[in-house]
């Protein structure tokens, strides 16, 4: 018994939903983040349904405390289905919020939300030509990416 930990880590963390990877095909996103303060380490990946622009399935890794582990295994969860717009949106407070966690391991899920950015982020530079979200949340555009500005046309 690892005292400490509200029941929905304790869950999480003793059964992780949707561990693993993917491989890197086009219509996969991969997140790979890091906490700089423990050293934990984060692996997310989504794939994206190129029709409907949502994420039909996901998976992650992570390398880290029991806050970190279910944060990840929650955001699985909450992820799939979600239009990469609404995923987008994911704050680190709304997981700690679900979880319960403690002032303390704040950054924990923290881990969670960059993790789902850098793959939405990932997918969009695999994918140029689908409309972006914006990341950052500013308002600001995110600069166009150049498609196939040269290339010769084989037969
Ligand atoms: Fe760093 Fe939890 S202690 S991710």
């Amino acid at each position: 018994q690892r005292r400490g930990y509200h029941e929905k880590v304790l869950d999480h963390y003793n059964n992780p939903r949707n561990v693993g990877s993917f491989p890197k095909t086009d219509d996969i996103g991969t997140g790979l983040v890091g906490a700089p303060a423990c050293g934990d380490v984060m692996k997310l990946q989504i794939r994206v349904d190129k029709e409907t622009n949502t994420i039909s399935d996901v998976k992650f890794k992570t390398f880290g405390c029991g806050s970190a582990i279910a944060s990840s295994s929650y955001l699985t969860e909450l992820v799939r289905g979600m239009s990469l717009d609404e995923a987008a949106k994911i704050r680190n407070t709304d997981i700690a919020k679900e979880l319960c966690l403690p002032p303390v391991k704040l950054h924990c899920s923290m881990l969670a939300e960059d993790a789902i950015k850098s793959a939405i982020s990932d997918y969009y530079s695999k994918n140029p030509k689908v409309q972006k979200t914006n990341l950052a949340g500013t308002g600001a555009p995110i600069p166009e990416v150049k498609v196939e500005a040269t290339g010769s046309a084989s037969m």
